[in-house]
């Protein structure tokens, strides 16, 4: 098949464009280069147009004969302040929006995106008096204090986590959350106006060569790497206790083949998947391995806190094994040994 892949110069993308001509796919790349990503002097990727999803003509010129679009391109991160909102909207949410409606005028009806983990929010709880509940939120008085977990929103009694599940409500708390919430809103709309299929990946943590270096858009993984290349100790926040799924980005890129290869058989409907591991790993574990696989010095608990972050989001890989046949190869003891003395892509 012939596939458009935007953002096919970013982490994720060139690792998907790869994956997609190894399975046999004839890939058409799409990427803005955004300078907060990738810098000022970078260079176009040889398979990669230059080109904006917010702009229509680029989007018209892309799409033709394209049978899929595999959509990655998106600002990512957590955002470092309310300044980041109009960016995360304009290329996230406005994005999506014109490359739909430029897919519906080519006739392309078959769409794979990157959604995200953070659409679940805290995640999901159990209460021993309440079931299946809402965590509150964390009081920065509580986190201050070393206490960590929360606790029922109900009673305020200590819950346990669950695994996530892909029915689990949106609850986004992040701009970046609500962006990657509204991408899948986008999808299910353009599903109905246009007889069309979607698949919505939830990537979890992901990780690997050429992940960016330490931005404040970063993620822990690539900010632990990269103090281990300065030599200094990975700094972990909280008391390391923090669950998630580190997956590995080739195991994402796998993720992405299967579902472009069963969203053509696909109803017209959204259909969402969490991408992870299966195999949840602790902060304080994730950073020691890595260090361990380094050499470097070991992880510094700091009791540092951030008013955003969510405790556990442990994700179940089941649907996409069921009906995408996808099951994550690289253990995280494997992905992380390999990244620790991975490249990492500089701005
Ligand atoms: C991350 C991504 C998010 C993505 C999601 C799923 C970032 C910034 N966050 O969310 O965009 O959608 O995975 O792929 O890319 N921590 C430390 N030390 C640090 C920095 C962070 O201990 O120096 C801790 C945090 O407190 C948190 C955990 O590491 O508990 C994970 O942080 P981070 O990778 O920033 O964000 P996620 O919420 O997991």
């Amino acid at each position: 098949m012939r596939v458009l892949v935007t953002g096919s110069a970013g982490f994720v993308g060139g690792h998907v464009v790869t994956a997609l001509e190894r399975a046999g796919h004839d890939v058409v790349g799409l990427d803005l280069l955004l300078p907060l990503a990738h810098g000022p002097d970078a260079k176009v990727p040889e398979g990669t147009r230059l080109g904006d999803v917010r702009s229509a003509a680029d989007v018209d010129a892309a799409l033709a004969g394209v049978d899929v679009v595999c959509h990655q391109a998106a600002m990512v991160g957590n955002g470092v302040d309310a300044q980041d909102m109009p960016g995360y909207a304009d290329h996230n949410d406005h994005g999506t929006a014109v490359l739909l409606a430029a897919m519906a005028r080519a006739g392309v009806g078959r769409l794979v995106f990157a959604s995200s983990m953070v659409v679940y929010g805290d995640g999901r709880y159990t209460c021993p008096e309440h079931g299946d509940v809402t965590p509150a939120a964390r009081r920065a008085v509580d986190l201050s204090e070393g206490r960590y977990d929360p606790g029922c929103g109900i009673c305020g009694r200590e819950v346990s986590w669950r695994e996530v599940d892909e029915s689990v409500p949106f609850a986004p708390r992040s701009t970046y959350a609500a962006s990657k919430v509204a991408q899948e809103h986008y999808a299910q709309a353009w599903c109905l106006l246009a007889g069309a299929s979607a698949v919505a990946l939830r990537y979890h943590n992901v990780y690997g060569p050429g992940m960016p270096a330490d931005t404040p858009y970063a993620g822990v993984a690539a900010i632990f790497r990269s103090s281990l290349a300065r030599g200094e100790a990975p700094r972990v926040f909280e008391d390391g206790g923090q669950l998630r799924d580190f997956v590995h980005v080739r195991d994402v890129a796998r993720a992405n083949v299967a579902a472009v290869e069963r969203v053509v058989e696909q109803g017209p409907a959204v259909r969402a998947y969490n991408v992870a591991s299966g195999h949840p790993t602790t902060l304080g574990v994730m950073a020691q391995v890595l260090a361990a696989a380094a050499g470097g010095p070991a992880p510094e608990l700091t009791g540092d806190f951030r008013p955003y972050d969510v405790r556990h989001v442990v994700a179940s890989p089941r649907r996409a094994r069921e009906e995408l046949g996808f099951v994550a190869e690289i253990s995280p003891e494997d992905g992380l040994a390999e990244l620790a003395t991975a490249p990492l892509r500089e701005r």
